[in-house]
């Protein structure tokens, strides 16, 4: 394994542009479950069909509302791992490091990484049901007693500002990571199933172009077939030495 992280590191080193997928694996070792994992996940033991679609939040609202707060709380109490700090360390590394992410937990920015991409949104913002008005945080709402909380410009329900199944990702992050994945040097990939689409595509259209695909996942999943490199391990572990390898092959002045 040190070998093929050497290997990487090599190939990495004189990426100028780097494109950065993650999935819910990298906010593993935070504390935060992944969706398919068949014991844990949290697929495996909630529908999502009742907890993540506007359908199952207009069937029950106090239920879905209920769901997104015990995640939040899950959000609230996680910090960056290893695995987070080693990704936004690349910055100090490499010229262009964007952070292309299904994750909605904000852990890429609290780590430092400055250009992150929220493909599937962030639990951290609200908006109202129809999408007239976005970008509330939970302070807009804080003085309400009713859950779910209305609208302050329209009294409509709000909700988290997040990707539900069936829905339209926010496009321009979509155009961004398509241009990013037609125009990177390299695709690191780590910590997703690679199961969901349009994001389980972007490696795809990197590869085709002939740019470096890195896999980092400790189970087999849909990246690694199209991957030149696949680490096997954990993101918090794999990760930190990938960066360390790079940063030798620099030296101290970097
Ligand atoms: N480090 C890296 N990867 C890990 C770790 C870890 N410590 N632990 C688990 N994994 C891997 C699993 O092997 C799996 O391949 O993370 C992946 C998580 O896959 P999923 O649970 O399918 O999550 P994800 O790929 O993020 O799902 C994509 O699906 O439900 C939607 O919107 C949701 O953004 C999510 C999207």
């Amino acid at each position: 394994m040190e070998e093929l992280i050497r290997e990487a590191a090599r190939r990495l080193a004189g990426v100028h542009t780097l494109a950065v997928l993650t999935g819910s694996g990298v906010s593993r070792e935070s504390g935060i479950a992944t969706f398919r994992d068949p014991e844990e996940g949290l697929w495996a033991r909630y529908d999502p069909m009742d907890l993540a679609t506007q359908e199952g939040y207009l069937r029950n609202p106090t239920l879905v509302w209920q769901w997104y707060e015990h995640r939040f709380g899950m959000v609230e109490k996680a910090a960056p791992n290893a695995g987070h700090l080693a990704i936004a360390r690349l910055e100090t590394l490499l010229p262009q490091v964007t952070v292309i992410t299904q994750n909605i937990d904000g852990l890429h920015q609290a780590a430092g990484s400055t250009d992150v991409i929220e493909l599937h949104g962030s639990i951290r913002r609200y908006r109202c049901l129809d999408g007239r008005h976005t970008g509330f945080t939970r302070a807009d709402f804080a003085g309400q007693s009713e859950m779910p909380p209305k609208c302050p410009r329209c009294g409509a329900l709000l909700r988290p500002e997040v990707v539900w199944f069936g829905e339209m990702l926010p496009r321009d992050a979509l155009e961004r990571a398509f241009d990013l994945a037609e125009s990177c040097d390299a695709m690191l990939v780590a910590g997703t199933s690679g199961e969901v689409q349009p994001a389980a595509s972007l490696p795809f259209y990197s590869a085709r172009r002939g740019a470096l695909v890195i896999d980092v996942n400790p189970d087999q999943d849909n990246i690694a077939s199209v991957a030149d490199i696949y680490l096997r391990g954990p993101g918090g572990s794999v990760l930190p030495r990938l960066i360390q390898a790079i940063q030798d092959l620099r030296g101290p002045n970097g």
